[in-house]
């Protein structure tokens, strides 16, 4: 069955993704540069409506108008760096949605370890007919074009250091849920934004959608490629925490430090640049205070501060399910409605 026009108009590129008639290239969700901004705002709209409706009746179904369509449908994710949030909020998403979720998450027990390529590995994935599939890809040159050439439609679940277009769409969410609003925030971020596919995909999002973003990191995780090219940098926590409404920390990248010189220890770094009460004491009252995961505790956040009332950790790790299944429905052509 093809997606109404209505389900259309919400899919990247405003064409209907479950279309067979669509070509393959555009199955794959691998930017949020893909949506346009009131694509965004509808999705964004989509993820309020199942939160709204999951709280109050602890279902989603209810919300949407189509159910049936994913009767004995089924997610299927390959994961080939680690993950908890981003793995588990899909397998999660697609349960309440009604999918089965089945997951190759271990290379030891895949074909991969007999020598078979990640390529060919989704290929034949794709080959057995998932309604949909979520890939977590390393750097490799052309992670890209490797999700574009698997035969079903796919969403990204972040590609090395170059993008985690799903975390930045529940970052969003998350800051105009809790600020009222993304266009004039200004958003900090805190740490290895060098290494962060997180860090690029938020630039990238929250720019379109008006915000105002700057940085403060140690010399040798300071980003070096283009696209943050004039983006404000403050030099201590304190001054940056006075300008931002809005701090995101990021994880010490350590799995992508081999080829790098730090230049200051662990011990150095939680010196600096660990967010504790001193620094939060900086930050309005308003303002929120944001990590994708995992959090490296005492490190980049302390106890102290995770427990702040501004912390909204696991308010992103809650609205990741949400602003997921928002993003699956528009895929599968699902029709989402208030009650
Ligand atoms: N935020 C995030 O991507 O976390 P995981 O690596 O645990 O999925």
């Amino acid at each position: 069955m093809e997606p109404t026009t209505a389900q259309s108009r919400l899919t990247p590129k405003g064409r209907p993704v479950y279309s067979s008639a669509m070509p393959r290239r555009d199955q794959a969700f691998i930017s949020s540069d893909q949506l346009s901004e009131s694509q965004i705002q509808e999705l964004f709209e989509s993820a309020r409506l199942f939160k709204h409706e999951f709280q109050k009746t602890g279902k989603v179904t209810h919300c949407l108008k189509n159910p049936e369509r994913m009767h004995n449908s089924v997610l299927a994710l390959v994961f080939a760096e680690p993950s908890t949030r981003t793995r588990m909020s899909f397998q999660m998403a697609g349960a309440r949605l009604g999918m089965r979720a089945l997951a190759l998450d271990n290379p030891q027990v895949a074909s991969l370890s007999k020598g078979e390529t990640i390529e060919d590995t989704l290929r034949n994935m794709g080959a057995m007919g998932p309604d949909l599939m979520v890939v977590r890809l390393d750097d490799l040159p052309d992670a890209e074009n490797i999700l574009r050439d698997i035969p079903c439609p796919v969403i990204s679940g972040g590609i090395g250091t170059r993008e985690h277009p799903t975390q930045a769409l529940l970052d969003a969410y998350t800051i105009q849920e809790f600020r009222g609003q993304v266009k004039g925030e200004k958003v900090l971020f805190v740490g290895d934004v060098l290494h962060s596919r997180v860090a690029n995909s938020n630039l990238l999002l929250l720019n379109r959608l008006g915000a105002e973003i700057a940085y403060c990191a140690p010399e040798a995780f300071q980003p070096k490629n283009e696209r943050w090219k004039g983006v404000k940098s403050f030099r201590d926590l304190e001054e940056g925490f006075s300008w931002a409404t809005v701090v995101m920390a990021l994880r010490i990248q350590k799995e992508r430090h081999q080829n790098v010189t730090i230049g200051l220890s662990t011990a150095e770094y939680r010196e600096k640049f660990r967010i504790g009460g001193d620094q939060l004491k900086f930050l309005r009252d308003d303002g929120i205070l944001l990590h994708p995961g995992p959090v490296i505790r005492g490190i980049e956040i302390s106890d102290f501060a995770m427990n702040d009332s501004r912390c909204k950790v696991l308010d992103q790790v809650s609205n990741g399910v949400f602003v997921r299944m928002s993003l699956m429905s528009i895929l599968l052509g699902l029709e989402v409605e208030s009650r």
